[in-house]
């Protein structure tokens, strides 16, 4: 039936095509100059052209960036990216010591340029045949890598703090009795995990999401080494049985944010096996060093977890986002969700949408598994051992300095300090200020951190441009810094 508003004799209406600037042609030019510029870039932020970290107020930086009026064309796209460029936190620069995010290799980089164009959804497997394929292998290889028996299964999500809600969701519909993802947690006892002091704040969120209220993570106190003690962790269960707590399982870091100390999983092991507990390993950081053989004993014990969580966004060079959660036991993959959506999922066991919170999810495997099959694994290990490699050195120039304090020695590639120059006072407010001074001349980007009430300087050593004459270079300044309060 015709609508009301359509007359037969009005000509068919026609369907306007996508302007020139969707055309292959325009693509082509302006996806070139792009990557010139990028390629430009990583020159001249690896030889220390361009800031660090750009100091620039919040308000002046959000004006900055206000939409134009009307649409400036293609011929604004290179100067609106060399803004963008100019004006961001620059990963490969040799003085970024910040936070644990990889400054990304070209080719993973690509990788993701490839997974935006395609954008194939990888809700269900026709929507991305070869993305859901790719993810398979590398929850496969990941598996391998980390010691998991060959059964051993999981899935891809946007980062780590998704991967360890999805395994503690798992966890509690494994461990915690009568299906909750049915039935809800009423009527249960008050369900929890333990977990260091130490931990990821993202593992009390995902316990506070759970519906578990802050007692949903137990903190277990750590030793000097900011590595979860055991003794503690027999006694913190015990007394939280004793208060009428479900203790489903324990989480260990593999490694710890603040500090990078990687708790000892191989004798939380033993008391999860021994009590019948869920063994989580939150790896997103420090899984990787299982790829090296001088630094794979730090994570001994990882082989026997029910689940892991692993980045490659941050010790393998890969652009965040691209997590892998793995359960030792294939099937537990699919404990997490169980819900009917007949528009989506057909029961095919490669839709891996059954699998995560994440519906329409980026090709997350897609940048690692190009740097592994175009670079290499033994690449990505050599990485991880100059980062870990490079701590230690950095700890020892802080060492060997009497003007600076080391927190710890480091385990992985995090280290914490602080400058203590002969008669300072208020070492925690120099610490402040010294931070602010460096960032302000834009030579570094470091960050800072609380170890037991007070303040630290904290490096995370990621780069692979950052080398030992930097880090000398970074205490000179905050010397300067000092000496100029
Ligand atoms: C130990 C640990 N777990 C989890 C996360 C959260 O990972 P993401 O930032 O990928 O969500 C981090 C982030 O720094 C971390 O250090």
């Amino acid at each position: 039936m015709l609508s009301p508003m359509t007359r037969p004799d009005e000509p068919a209406m026609r369907v306007r095509p996508p302007d020139a600037s969707f055309s292959p042609d325009a693509f082509r030019r302006a996806g070139h100059a792009l990557v010139d510029r990028l390629a430009d870039h990583l020159e001249r932020a690896r030889r220390r052209e361009l800031p660090a970290l750009p100091r620039v107020d919040t308000d002046a930086e959000r004006a900055r960036w206000r939409l134009s009026a009307a649409p400036r064309g293609l011929d604004a796209l290179p100067a609106l990216i060399d803004e963008v460029v100019l004006r961001s936190n620059h990963l490969h620069h040799p003085g970024y010591v910040g936070h644990q995010v990889s400054a990304p290799h070209p080719i993973a980089a690509l990788g993701e340029l490839v997974a935006g164009f395609l954008n194939n959804g990888m809700a269900v497997y026709e929507m991305g045949p070869a993305a859901t394929a790719i993810e398979r292998e590398l929850v496969a290889w990941f598996a391998r890598e980390l010691g998991l028996p060959a059964d051993a299964d999981g899935v891809f999500t946007s980062g780590g703090s998704i991967g360890n809600l999805t395994a503690l969701l798992a966890m509690r519909e494994l461990r915690a009795g009568d299906s909750a993802w049915e039935h809800g947690t009423r009527g249960k006892p008050q369900l929890c995990v333990l977990v260091s002091e130490q931990a990821h704040y993202s593992i009390a969120r995902a316990t506070r999401i759970l519906g578990w209220g802050r007692d949903g993570a137990l903190g277990v106190a750590v030793d000097a080494q900011y590595r979860m003690r055991v003794d503690a962790l027999e006694e913190r269960l015990a007394r939280a049985r004793e208060d009428g707590f479900q203790v489903l399982g324990v989480v260990g870091s593999a490694c710890t944010t603040a500090t990078g100390a990687f708790d000892p999983l191989e004798r939380v092991a033993d008391v999860c096996a021994r009590e019948g507990l869920w063994l989580h390993v939150d790896g997103a950081h420090g899984s990787p060093a299982a790829l090296s053989p001088k630094y794979r004993a730090l994570v001994a014990g990882i082989e026997r977890a029910d689940s892991v969580v692993a980045d490659a966004h941050k010790m393998l060079l890969v652009p965040a986002l691209s997590t892998a959660v793995l359960f030792r036991r294939g099937r537990d993959s699919w404990a997490t969700f169980a819900q009917e959506a007949t528009y989506l999922f057909s029961g095919n066991s490669w839709d891996h949408a059954q699998r995560t919170l994440e519906c329409t999810k980026r090709m997350l495997a897609l940048p690692l598994y190009l740097l592994l099959e175009c670079v290499g694994r033994d690449e990505l290990a050599r990485h991880v051992e100059r980062c870990f490699d490079l701590a230690r050195t950095f700890a020892a120039q802080l060492r060997a300095a009497d003007d600076f304090e080391l927190a710890v020695e480091p385990q992985a590639n995090i280290v914490c300090f602080r400058h203590t120059p002969r008669g300072a006072e208020d070492l925690d407010g120099l610490q402040a200020r010294l931070r602010e001074r460096v960032l302000a001349r834009e030579r570094f980007y470091l960050v800072q951190t609380r170890l037991d009430g007070a303040l630290w300087l904290r490096t995370t050593l990621i780069n692979p441009f950052t080398t030992e004459a930097d880090l000398a270079e970074l205490l000179d300044a905050l010397r300067a810094a000092a000496r100029a309060t």
